[in-house]
């Protein structure tokens, strides 16, 4: 870090978004002298809340241009305290929105460690009639190119320790997962992007998981997705058909911004892999089942879009050893992650897979679907070497028994009011959807 006479100002901000609050605060802090911001990364941001919209070296470029801004230093923690140690600063700058809320015991270290060295902690007030929610809501309204969402999955995957992926089938359940957020000690909570599940939209359809719905129809579901979030989507690709036909499904997705297509190494009847053994269902040979991931891999026109090879084995009962022989020759086709299925109760067989697998040279990351075993906790399977976690049905799986329990509601009292007891209001489902 460069110096000068100056008092040493630190100024903390993720600055996704630059408004005029976060103008206000350098204005203030470069009063008191030079200022060092203390940009959190990319990865700094991803531990607390979504993913930001412009990656760190853009964001620094912006905020580097602000007057006043003397320079930026990456904060690589949502904790302040190890670059304050680093930079002893005199001073701390950050608006009063802190006194209060999740932030509070943060703003109590900061004061404690500035004391060590004698320095003080100045606190502007905060700039009201700005909200960042509602920012990032104008933000949904204005979309993101294709483009922009498909890489998004590589880049949830360079900076998640697990990328949390939930099932949408319709344009409702996608403006669901791009909603639904909790909200726990400071953190965000919220789904990084979508599977289009073949179980899920072949259901919603009324129709069996047997690759009988072809693209045309898919693409229609992954196109009412599309409208409806602006997050990652991994499609569902079954066999990925015939191997002739394999490329030209990657490029109808890749140009409509789908960040990935999973395909699982089966051939003839394609049922779903939950049956397991009470099924006829055959396996693909290694030879097959790699060309057609090359085939696919060789027609992408960008570096962004991911075939992802889907491994049968541990459903098939054919055992860990086909398993990792297939993952090994997978990649070398170049498969850009391996997804590891099971239909065990428990997650033994996918961490035993994860123990050898992870003594490879040459890996890609992992995925997982814990349909069968969900008791097993995100920082398990991310400890195992998962990279992304799928819950593969889940809300198809609790919107149908709901729906029964209304329908047989009615029936039985032969009138409406005992089920819209459990109903959501008519107002709130008219507004659920903007534009309406
Ligand atoms: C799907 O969601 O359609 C899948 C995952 O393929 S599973 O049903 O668990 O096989
Ligand atoms: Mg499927």
């Amino acid at each position: 870090m460069k110096k000068d006479n100056r008092k040493l100002v630190y100024v903390a901000m993720a600055a996704d978004f630059i408004h005029h609050g976060h103008v206000n605060i350098i204005n203030e802090a470069s009063k008191l002298g030079r200022v060092v911001v203390g940009l959190l990364t990319d990865k700094a941001i991803a531990t607390y809340k979504r993913v930001p919209f412009f990656t760190y070296e853009q964001r620094k470029q912006i905020v580097g241009s602000i007057k006043g801004v003397d320079e930026v230093v990456p904060q690589t923690t949502f904790d302040y305290i190890p670059n304050l140690r680093k930079f002893k600063p005199d001073y701390v700058v950050h608006g009063t929105d802190w006194k209060k809320g999740v932030q509070k015991e943060m703003r109590t270290r900061v004061i404690k460690v500035l004391a060590e060295w004698g320095g003080k902690l100045v606190e502007p007030p905060y700039t009201g009639g700005i909200s960042s929610t509602e920012i990032h809501a104008r933000k949904r309204e204005f979309g993101v190119t294709p483009d922009m969402r498909r890489e998004r999955l590589r880049r949830l995957l360079e900076l998640k320790p697990i990328t949390r992926i939930i099932e949408a089938h319709n344009g409702l359940t996608a403006h669901l997962v791009e909603n639904v957020k909790v909200k726990e000690r400071g953190i965000d909570k919220e789904f990084d992007g979508v599977w289009l599940s073949s179980l899920t939209d072949s259901t919603a359809k009324g129709r069996p998981d047997i690759e009988f719905i072809d693209l045309t129809s898919r693409l229609n579901t992954i196109n009412q997705i599309l409208d409806s979030t602006t997050k990652p989507i991994i499609v569902d690709g079954d066999t990925g058909g015939i191997t002739e036909h394999f490329p030209f499904t990657v490029r109808a997705l890749e140009r409509l911004g789908v960040s990935a297509i999973v395909i699982e190494d089966k051939i003839g009847l394609k049922k779903n892999s939950l049956f397991g053994t009470d099924v006829e269902q055959q396996q693909d040979t290694i030879e097959n089942f790699s060309r057609k991931i090359s085939a696919g891999k060789k027609v992408q026109l960008t570096d962004d879009f991911m075939v992802i090879a889907r491994i049968e084995s541990l459903i098939l009962k054919k055992g860990q050893k086909d398993a990792l022989k297939r993952a090994k020759a997978y990649i070398g086709a170049g498969a850009d992650a391996i997804m590891i299925h099971s239909k065990e109760k428990d997650p033994k067989e996918i961490f035993e897979f994860c123990r050898e697998y992870n003594k490879f040279k040459n890996k890609v990351p992992l995925v997982a679907v814990p349909s069968t075993y969900p008791q097993v906790k995100e920082k398990e399977l991310a400890k195992a070497g998962i990279s992304i976690v799928i819950y593969a049905n889940h809300l198809i799986r609790s919107a149908y028994p709901a729906m029964v329990k209304t329908a047989e509601t009615i029936l039985k009292n032969e009138r409406a009011l005992e089920a819209s007891k459990n109903c959501m209001p008519i107002k709130e489902l008219l507004t659920l959807i903007p534009g309406e």
